[in-house]
């Protein structure tokens, strides 16, 4: 891509890692409306741990320049989307950040340039929502191969204008293995030629290579049905562990044994929060109302995986009910809040169903993460986390749920031969330790 000048825009868990990996070959430009995020990324610090302080400040000595002002991206060519895409307290997409993101690079948008999104969003929205914002706060013309104003222009006639494409991002948080640059990076772009270019583009950063898709549409639709197809496989074994929950059959030994056919899928019950597969399946089926069909397996699992923890509260205080505890004002410690194991990210974390469920029934509930900020789940969820646990929790707690499976959690002394009752959400101890798991 000839001298390219990169403006990432959204520097979160996706957006950095992604700079990061530019910076090696480009000149970057880090932008993002949070100026805090900025001062402390400037100070060589990632608090999404996403990447390593050496890592940042290899960005920083790259080059790479980390900014709020958008006078400092107006002289890129390549402008890269990673803003949040959540849904609404109704569950439809909030497209705010992503239409806020548009309005400012169309602020500083040339002909030529090249506006890439990586956004989970559903298919059509980059060039049904986005472009628009683009083409109006720019004055200048999309070009692209679907576009009746622009497709089959002769050189004499062309229009200036600008290009997009879409490249879903698909990292896995906490995860150090699978990091930006070794996963297979699927593209598209608006005409046959960008497309190339910006699939070029990819490749020279993403060890893993890239995958070229024929447009823009199939690589929004892609990235929103990986997660929906996730949702799906751990609803439907959810939906197991509430059947064989009331057959008194324990679920994962049930997995282990139809495990052993060579096709049989290894997914395992659970909590399923976080921004990406409890939300990107909403962009999917918002989508397919609007076009007339209405979801039902994709609802459904939803549904199931929304409900699991209220399932899990109730097991718990079952499960006290017969060991003797009284409920009303039993003490339960929950170990873990974060969505998932050895990362701080607490967005959209569905063990917060389990505490509040266990508040209802007048349960006292302490929470331990030694990964979440203890700052935003105050902010979050007007929890104090403990900052702290004592080792000999059966003479503190009636009952312990592990929530979430730190690393740190896997060497704790927990017994069930104890008084206290332990449940074991994510199945990480063996079955004689605890009372009762998924
Ligand atoms: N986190 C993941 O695991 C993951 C994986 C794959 C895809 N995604 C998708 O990638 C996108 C980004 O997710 P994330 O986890 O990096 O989000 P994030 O919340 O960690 O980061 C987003 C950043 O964008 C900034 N921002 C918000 N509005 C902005 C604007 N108008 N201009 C500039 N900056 C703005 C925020 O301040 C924040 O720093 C989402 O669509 C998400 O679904 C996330």
């Amino acid at each position: 891509m000839g001298n390219k000048k990169i403006a990432v825009i959204g520097l979160g868990y996706v957006g950095l890692p992604l700079a990061h990996a530019f910076s090696t070959k480009y000149d970057v430009v880090g932008f993002d409306i949070a100026q805090w995020r900025i001062d402390e990324l400037r100070q060589g610090h990632d608090r999404t741990l996403e990447l390593s302080d050496a890592q940042v400040k290899e960005a920083i000595a790259n080059g790479m320049v980390f900014t709020n002002w958008l006078d400092e991206i107006k002289d890129c060519n390549v402008y890269i989307v990673t803003v949040p895409t959540p849904i609404d307290e109704h569950k439809t997409p909030d497209l705010t950040p992503l239409k806020k993101a548009s309005e400012s690079i169309g602020k500083v948008l040339k002909a030529d340039d090249i506006v890439i999104y990586e956004s989970t969003v559903y298919p059509g929205t980059t060039e049904e929502v986005c472009v628009p914002i683009l083409e109006k706060v720019s004055g200048l013309k999309y070009i692209s191969s679907e576009n009746p104003a622009t497709k089959n222009q002769k050189p004499k006639t062309r229009v200036e204008g600008f290009y997009c494409g879409y490249s879903p991002e698909r990292i896995n948080p906490g995860d150090k293995e699978h990091t930006v640059t070794k996963i297979l990076k699927v593209t598209s772009g608006s005409t046959p030629e960008i497309a190339k270019e910006i699939d070029a583009f990819y490749a020279s950063v993403i060890t893993a290579g890239t995958h070229l898709a024929p447009s823009i549409r199939v690589a929004e639709a892609a990235k929103v049905i990986e997660n929906a197809q996730r949702d799906i496989n751990i609803a439907f074994v959810n939906e197991l562990a509430l059947i064989f929950d009331k057959l008194g059959i324990d679920t994962h030994d049930v997995l282990a044994a139809a495990g052993t056919k060579w096709n049989f899928l290894p997914f395992k019950p659970g909590l399923v929060g976080g921004h990406c597969i409890g939300v990107d399946p909403y962009y999917l089926t918002y989508k397919a109302k609007e076009v007339g069909y209405h979801p039902e397996v994709i609802l459904s699992g939803r549904r199931i995986n929304d409900n699991m923890g209220i399932h899990v509260a109730n097991k718990v205080v079952k499960l006290m009910i017969h060991k003797g505890h009284k409920v009303k004002g039993a003490k339960v410690l929950v170990l873990g809040i974060t969505f998932k194991e050895n990362c701080p990210d607490i967005r959209n974390s569905r063990v917060i169903d389990v505490i509040r469920e266990l508040q209802d029934f007048g349960c006292e509930v302490d929470v331990y993460d030694p990964w979440a900020d203890p700052e935003e789940v105050k902010h979050e969820y007007g929890i104090e986390l403990l900052k702290t646990i004592d080792q000999r929790l059966s003479t503190n707690y009636d009952a312990v749920v592990l929530a979430v499976a730190h690393n740190e959690f896997k060497t704790l002394d927990l017994n069930s031969d104890d008084d206290m009752v332990v449940f074991d959400i994510k199945g990480m101890m063996d079955k004689d330790r605890v009372d009762g798991r998924l």
